[in-house]
């Protein structure tokens, strides 16, 4: 199946590690140009270094909760390359600096605003500011594909894990600016969707099973018993992004082994 793909550039956001970094080198095989953007300087050289031995890369250290940062971000890679033709939005935190629990979560009471308020804007405003920044470039070339990660979070509350509202709200919010923008950007040729993860085998999806008990919970509750691999995130990312998906738009898409199923 020919995706459409080579040549094309596409923006990698939270491509460090994680979902973003196993994207990110899917794309690559497929002889994508990869603009891999990340907070983490060390973290980006790392990824861009490794991925340049597939195509071609472009590094962009930014923070994607930040206006100027994503904007200069931007304008280097429009700079660089002249266009963006994907986005594959991936950086996102599960919760704020100071929500420590003993086993890493405060309950919701606990919370404070100032972590609310961090959560909510890497997710849901770095959402808004990627999209609205790739989406110029694709408005003028009349075509573009984005696909933006949402969580089932945004579906039920996680059950085992405390202080989760920051997270699930932001990411409910990243559902309903997707759908919103896939009706406004449809008539440029641009498709706009989420994917909705359940636990993914990455440090984020992992990160709680040091809690007693947590990951025995975690893996029945998920029918497949066993997490996603971040393998299959990329290939849901990279279908959503290929010719072939012209025609699906505002969707979420949710791969989570039948979590939210029953
Ligand atoms: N792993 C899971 O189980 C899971 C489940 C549901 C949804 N998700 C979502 O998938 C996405 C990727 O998750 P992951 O598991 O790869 O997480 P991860 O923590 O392994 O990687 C996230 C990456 O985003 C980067 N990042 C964080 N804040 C940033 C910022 N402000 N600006 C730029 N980059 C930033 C980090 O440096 C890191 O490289 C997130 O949006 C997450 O909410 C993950």
């Amino acid at each position: 199946m020919d995706t459409g793909l080579a040549g094309k550039v596409v923006l990698i956001t939270g491509a460090a590690r994680g979902l973003g970094r196993q994207a990110a080198e899917a794309f690559a095989r497929e002889g994508a140009r990869i603009a891999v953007l990340d907070s983490s300087e060390e973290g980006s050289a790392l990824a861009a270094e490794e991925l340049s031995e597939i195509s071609e890369t472009y590094r962009l250290t930014a923070d994607v909760s930040r206006e100027d940062s994503v904007e200069k971000a931007v304008s280097s890679l429009l700079k660089q390359w002249k266009t963006i033709d994907v986005l594959i939005h991936c950086a996102g935190i599960a919760r704020g600096p100071e929500q420590k629990g003993p086993d890493g979560w405060l309950p919701m009471e606990q919370v404070a605003l100032d972590d609310w308020q961090r959560v909510l804007s890497v997710n849901l405003t770095g959402t808004f500011l990627l999209n609205r920044a790739a989406a110029r470039s694709m408005i003028d070339q009349r075509w573009g594909r984005i696909v933006n990660v949402a969580s089932i979070s945004a579906m039920v509350a996680n059950r085992g894990l405390a202080g989760l509202g920051p997270y699930a709200a932001s990411k409910g919010g990243v559902i309903s600016l997707t759908k919103v923008l896939a009706v406004e950007w449809a008539a440029y040729g641009i498709t706009v969707n989420s994917i909705s993860p359940g636990y993914m085998a990455t440090e984020m999806g992992v990160r709680s099973q040091t809690m007693p008990g947590f990951k025995e919970l975690q893996l029945s509750l998920i029918p497949q018993g066993r997490l996603g691999d971040p393998d299959e995130f990329a290939a849901a990312a990279m279908f959503l992004a290929s010719a072939q998906a012209g025609h699906i738009t505002g969707h979420n898409l949710v791969i989570d082994g039948g979590y939210t199923a029953w």
